[in-house]
């Protein structure tokens, strides 16, 4: 069994019967999601939000009920995955491009889980591209602000090397920062520009990270 697999299937442990569950969306939530699948199959009674499209399709191929974000009042628990988990529990979150809808969902949990490998543990945050989901009108000038902050934006197209467009519709500029010494401070900053929609910082959002290390599994409770 491979290390997602691992950890997505000792996730879905923590789904309990009658849960509302938020579904993270990428490689290693889509085995979360699959084992799920397996549970309610096998009976368990559940009902899911999810967090992109990509992840609905599967859902919904697996006969998991899904609600809207608008029709449930709070979700027990959300189980996604993470590009980046600092010493201090922070993360990037953001490579697979569903950010804005995922940290929709984690904001409306009661509980989050993370579940990653242990490639994802860093000390400091920012060797991953930061991804800053932005709206595609006039696009190019908040692309320069950031050239001329030297944060080094990249804007994210798709396979076929066009533009690539979120499940919300916007665009998307990952950030090559290297390190980035205060999240909190750039989180702030990227909150009051105009035209940002939102980032890739999930910061104190975390309760439980789930590390695989080769075969065997962490849990760390925050
Ligand atoms: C999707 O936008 C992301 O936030 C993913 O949850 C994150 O990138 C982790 O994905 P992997 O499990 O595929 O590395």
């Amino acid at each position: 069994m491979n290390v997602k697999q691992m950890v997505g299937e000792k996730a879905a442990e923590y789904v309990k019967e009658g849960m509302t569950v938020g579904l993270g969306t990428g490689s290693t939530a889509y085995y979360l999601v699959e084992a799920l699948g397996k549970r309610v199959k096998e009976g368990l009674k559940i009902t899911g939000v999810t967090t992109s499209t990509r992840t609905k399709e599967q859902a919904e191929a697996l006969n998991i009920p899904l609600a809207n974000l608008n029709d449930v009042t709070k979700i027990d628990l959300t189980i996604d995955g993470s590009d980046e988990v600092s010493e201090n529990h922070q993360g990037i979150k953001g490579g697979g491009g569903a950010l804005l809808f995922e940290k929709l969902v984690a904001n409306a949990s009661d509980k989050v889980i993370w579940i990653v490998d242990d490639s994802k543990m860093v000390k400091t945050l920012g060797a991953f591209p930061l991804p800053v989901e932005i709206v595609s009108f006039g696009y190019k000038q908040l692309f320069r602000l950031f050239e001329s902050n030297n944060l080094h934006p990249e804007l994210r197209l798709n396979e076929s090397k066009e533009i690539y467009v979120t499940d919300g519709g916007h665009y998307i500029v990952d950030l090559h920062l290297g390190a980035i010494e205060n999240p909190h401070e750039m989180a702030i900053w990227l909150d009051g520009l105009t035209g940002v929609v939102e980032h890739g910082l999930f910061l104190d959002m975390v309760n439980t990270v789930i590390v695989g290390h080769g075969n065997t599994v962490e849990v760390l409770d925050i």
